[in-house]
């Protein structure tokens, strides 16, 4: 058991001898948890294979799950991997921001760290906490996202803490994640470029930078069993609730009758939108911002998750959303936590 320490921030800046220690930690081939845009990540010094292996056991990760490095500018990129014209021109339209690009890795990142692969996935954070603490240590930061393997990934302090208390040496705590999902990741391919995860940084804006642009399979569909993802990620089990978690796709009105039903007849929690939350039982309802608001929905889903999973009912609904946007990132984490049940109604 570690004793973690607890670094409070604004949200924005860090104190200078906080920062310091937490990089000095780092160095020392320690781990920290640090906010990001996207999610809390679990960090450690990238160019440090024990250090990559305190990250999988800390998490309970399996060590052919690669990491991602994080940078604090996009040309430090070249230090870690061979990079390409494409690499910048995404550079230059999402960077720093929640994007994640796999590219050929160079000797100096341990197979420890790629889960034994010859690439490497690669990311400038845009948390001005993150990019501080990475230029701070000087090296790159190995960070999955700081939750246990198999819990959804850590949007404030409270989750991580829930996670990793005792496993870490030190929290930033940066408050509540802006995005709340986790990076767009993206695997270039000469001049093509395949989504390997949905996020923030959507298809359409990609395609703005780069004419061909692929969905891998796996996003929006249940793999075989036998068959082999782009990403190893994509192959794991990914966050289910305790109970069962069950999607609802229909009108909205006929949502609403379905789950008012069903509040009579079982005991459930309802992932609801704002403006029907006066049109339910206010029993086990979370409200995940209104309906045309993805933005709102993909801040607040894994709260959400955390929350409903705590109330102790038998069944969590939510509705299925939309595709486009940030709503196929939407679509992904929450498919996936729902094992692919889905109601029509
Ligand atoms: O927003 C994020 O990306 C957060 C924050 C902390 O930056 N990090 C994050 O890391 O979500 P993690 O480890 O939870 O997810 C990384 C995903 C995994 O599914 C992994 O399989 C995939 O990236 N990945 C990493 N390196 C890869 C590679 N070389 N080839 C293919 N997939 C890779
Ligand atoms: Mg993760």
């Amino acid at each position: 058991m570690l004793n973690t320490q607890i670094i409070k921030t604004d949200g924005i800046s860090i104190d200078y001898n906080d920062l310091n220690m937490a990089a000095k930690i780092i160095r020392e081939g320690g781990l920290v948890v640090f906010p990001t845009e996207t999610v809390y990540g679990l960090g450690g010094d990238a160019t440090n294979a024990s250090a990559a292996k305190k990250i999988y056991a800390a998490k309970g990760r399996p060590s052919d799950n690669p990491l991602i490095i994080h940078i604090a500018k996009p040309e430090d990129a070249e230090k870690y991997a061979f990079t390409s014209e494409v690499y910048y021109k995404l550079a230059k339209s999402f960077m720093p921001g929640p994007l994640t690009v796999i590219l050929p890795k160079k000797d100096i990142i341990p197979f420890s760290v790629t889960g034994g692969l010859d690439s490497v996935a690669v990311r400038c954070p845009s948390h001005p906490i993150a990019s501080k603490l990475i230029e701070a240590t000087g090296v790159p930061l190995a960070a999955p996202s700081a939750n246990l393997s198999g819990k959804p990934s850590p949007t404030c302090a409270r989750h991580v803490i829930e996670d990793l208390c005792g496993r870490v040496d030190a929290i930033i705590d940066g408050g509540d994640s802006e995005i709340g999902l986790e990076s767009t990741i993206v695997k270039l391919d000469g001049d093509s470029l395949t989504l390997l995860r949905p996020g923030a940084i959507t298809a359409d804006a990609l395609r703005c930078v780069c004419a061909s642009v692929t969905i891998a399979p796996a996003v929006l569909e249940q793999l075989r069993e036998d068959e082999r993802p782009l990403s190893p990620g994509m192959k794991y089990k990914h966050y289910a609730p305790t109970v069962p978690f069950v999607l609802i796709d229909g009108e909205r009105e006929r949502v609403i009758e379905f789950l008012k039903s069903e509040q009579k007849s079982k005991k459930c929690a309802i992932l609801c939108y704002h403006e029907d939350m006066a049109l339910l039982d206010n029993q086990n309802i979370i409200d995940v911002g209104n309906a045309d608001n993805l933005e709102s929905q993909a801040h607040i889903l894994f709260t959400a998750l955390r929350d409903a999973d705590s109330f102790g009912v038998d069944i969590i609904y939510a509705h299925l959303p939309p595709k486009d946007g940030i709503g196929l990132a939407l679509y992904n984490r929450m498919i996936r936590a729902a094992a692919h049940t889905v109601i029509k109604v």
